[in-house]
């Protein structure tokens, strides 16, 4: 049996990025990845972060490659009524974001593991975790055909929402809060300039439209669709015309179309698991909560968990306190709460329950709040560029 300070499950981008911080500041860390390098990689996900998470990823030593690349945003659209509506995030909150993939992210983090001497086991099989009460716990896992046995202080349960951590937790010891929207998105990666130069959110009477990028060569849009649609429903042309037919004139005009690089169909889903801490185990991430993509919070709400547990650990180490990280899961689930609430808020705003008109009147009418209301537009903006879990006047 080995020993190690802190044993991490998955190896997605809260895996890395703990084990990551947690390693510049001597505490030592195993991480235990499922799957390949090369598959973790291969997964397109989203690409908008918010600052806090550019500021961490800059701490922990891989944003390099993210500051030269990436793209900052002071605003965005929302087209809505045969309109459009910029909302300047950066004047309404002094934030940007910053356009870089999850993917370009997941390579920046294992091209560190890999530099500093790699301590990830990739293709990890079996994970178990054992003792989570003790002061002790253990973690085993097989390799190939063997079985290894690892004694840590902490287990960090960065293992995404099909993970064997949140599993571990006897059931009455968790609450799971869950809502399954009634609609999909169906989303494509080409080779082709952004139709814009910012991101355009569309609420539209055929459905909602995102149009994202990820360069200024390779754009992501994403399209409403019915939960149980299929890929093969969607050639190439069907999801370009759909696109077309939602986007205001000047943009559908301007849409420079091309073959495919990915496509695939997401369910949205609002998922908190509470309390993110059972004995020894730490949820992070996908672990414990999932948004719908309309806000793009999910990726920021895991680094920002990172940095939550990350002060709790060092403190810990450093300084022999647990404060910190008694507090972990009261401070992650603050914010976890307060996007969960925005992604959800803004999944209803912008996409088609019903022929109802009713809904799609409120629905123009509260767009048409925030493009005219300064308070309107503020409340939006901020929650838009992230919530810190203290109010921002208090700081
Ligand atoms: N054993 C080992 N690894 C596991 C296991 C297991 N039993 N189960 C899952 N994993 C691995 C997965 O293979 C995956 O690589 O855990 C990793 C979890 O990664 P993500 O699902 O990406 O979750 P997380 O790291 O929390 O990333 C934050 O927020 O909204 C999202 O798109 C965003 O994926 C991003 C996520
Ligand atoms: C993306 O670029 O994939 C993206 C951007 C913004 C969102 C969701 C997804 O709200």
């Amino acid at each position: 049996m080995s020993k190690i300070q802190v044993a991490i499950i998955g190896g997605g981008p809260s895996g890395l990025l703990l084990s990551q911080l947690l390693r510049l500041q001597g505490v030592e860390t195993i991480v235990l990845e499922r799957h390949t390098r090369e598959h973790v990689e291969g997964r397109i996900r989203a690409g908008l972060l918010e600052w806090s998470t550019v500021d961490l990823l800059n701490e922990a030593g891989v944003g390099a490659r993210m500051m030269r690349e990436g793209l900052a945003h002071d605003g965005l659209e929302l087209a809505f009524d045969g309109r459009t509506h910029r909302v300047d995030l950066r004047s309404l909150t002094g934030h940007s974001m910053m356009v870089y993939g999850q993917t370009e992210i997941q390579k920046d983090l294992a091209d560190a593991h890999a530099a500093s001497g790699d301590h990830v086991v990739w293709e990890a099989e079996n994970v178990a975790i054992h003792d989570i009460h003790s002061r002790r716990p253990r973690v085993t896992y097989t390799r190939g055909t063997i079985n290894h046995e690892v004694e840590c202080d902490f287990i960090a349960g960065c293992d995404g929402f099909h993970g064997v951590s949140r599993e571990s937790i006897p059931k009455e010891f968790i609450t799971l809060h869950e809502r399954i929207h009634p609609f999909g998105w169906i989303g494509i990666l080409a080779n082709v300039p952004p139709v814009a130069g910012e991101l355009i959110y569309v609420n539209h009477e055929r459905g909602f439209a995102l149009c994202s990028m990820r360069s200024r060569s390779r754009s992501r849009y994403y399209l409403q669709c019915p939960l149980d649609d299929d890929i093969s429903n969607w050639p190439d042309d069907r999801f370009w015309d759909e696109l077309r037919a939602r986007l205001p004139c000047e943009h559908a005009n301007g849409l420079i179309t091309g073959s495919s690089i990915e496509k695939s169909i997401a369910p949205l889903r609002s998922f908190v698991a509470e309390p993110m801490r059972f004995g020894q185990l730490f949820l992070v991430g996908d672990a414990a909560h999932i948004v719908p993509p309309t806000g793009a919070k999910g990726l920021n709400l895991a680094a920002a968990d990172v940095r939550v547990l990350s002060e709790g650990i060092l403190e810990y180490y450093h300084r022999g306190s647990e404060t910190l990280l008694d507090e972990y899961s009261n401070r992650a689930l603050a914010r976890v709460w307060r996007a969960t609430r925005f992604s959800w808020w803004f999944t209803t705003l912008t996409h088609k329950f019903s022929e109802e008109t009713f809904a799609h009147r409120l629905q123009l009418a509260e767009l048409d709040y925030i493009a005219e209301s300064a308070a309107g537009a503020k409340a939006f903006a901020e929650n838009y560029v992230g919530l810190d879990e203290t109010p921002r006047q208090a700081r």
